[in-house]
């Protein structure tokens, strides 16, 4: 196991403060409170349907949340125009929950998607080719360009769909289950990339899971989400110590 940094002093680069949304009486995020740091692996962890998704694409835009903050780089983007938002977007990857590879795409085509949608952070003459093959040869996938999602494993999908996400060079990383329905050995393999990733570029991750394998191995600091709220912040050793019923439930 890698020893793990000693983050709290660093700089704040995502910061969530009294998040609320409610789908009608489904109140699901009551108050979500969280900050990464530069370098960081946050995990976040919470039963299924506990909200953690919806969280993410809050910060993300996807969802609009109903009250609270999020700042991303110091900036609050519920007070930013379009463009702003954008170049910041750019800054941040998310890796969704399956792979969600565009199926009628090959591999090189998924890859420059990205690329294309976010022109102004690339100037018009650099290498296409170039920076796909380096994605490609960072998740160990060099030589599958031209081949269709339908031809790859499911391992193999994962690592497109990274490789997709750090073509931007992103400083975040948002992981939404990056290892469900994998099985143990190649999500293993997974989680080895995010840390080889995290060590090559020096982003900072917030990686949501149930998978406390992942969270044992890549965890600077881990918050459990229950009840629609940040229940408890601290290591993995420090939580999984807590003899809280609702904390010792994910140690089990
Ligand atoms: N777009 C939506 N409309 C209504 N309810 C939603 C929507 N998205 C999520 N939910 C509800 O929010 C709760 C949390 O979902 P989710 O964040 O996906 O859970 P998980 O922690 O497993 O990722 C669930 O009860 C889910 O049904
Ligand atoms: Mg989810």
């Amino acid at each position: 196991m890698m020893d793990k940094k000693n983050i709290p002093n660093q700089e704040i680069v995502l910061e969530i403060k009294d998040l609320r949304k409610s789908f009608g009486d489904n109140h699901v995020l009551n108050g979500f409170n969280m900050q990464l740091h530069q370098g960081e692996n946050l995990v976040i962890m919470g039963k299924s349907g506990s909200g953690k998704s919806v969280m993410i694409k809050c910060l993300v835009g996807l969802l609009e949340a109903d009250s609270g903050s999020i700042s991303v780089m110091k900036n609050d983007i519920t007070k930013l125009d379009q463009e702003a938002l954008d170049i910041l977007r750019a800054d941040i990857g998310f890796l969704f929950q399956g792979s969600a590879l565009y199926d009628s795409m090959t591999v090189r085509e998924n890859l420059e998607f990205p690329l294309r949608r976010h022109k102004q952070k690339n100037s018009l003459d650099t290498d296409i080719n170039e920076l796909v093959a380096e994605a490609l040869e960072n998740v160990g996938l060099a030589n599958t360009q031209d081949l269709m999602p339908s031809e790859l494993s499911g391992g193999m999908k994962r690592r497109i769909a990274l490789a997709r996400t750090l073509i931007l060079k992103p400083k975040i990383i948002l992981y939404d289950e990056p290892t469900s329905g994998l099985d143990p050995i190649t999500a293993k393999e997974i989680i080895m990339l995010m840390q080889e990733v995290q060590q090559k570029y020096g982003t900072s991750s917030l990686i949501i899971t149930h998978d406390i394998d992942c969270a044992r191995v890549i965890a600077d600091q881990m918050i459990l989400l229950i009840d629609g709220i940040d229940y408890a912040v601290g290591t993995f050793q420090e939580l999984s110590a807590s003899k809280d019923p609702k904390i010792k439930a994910f140690f089990k």
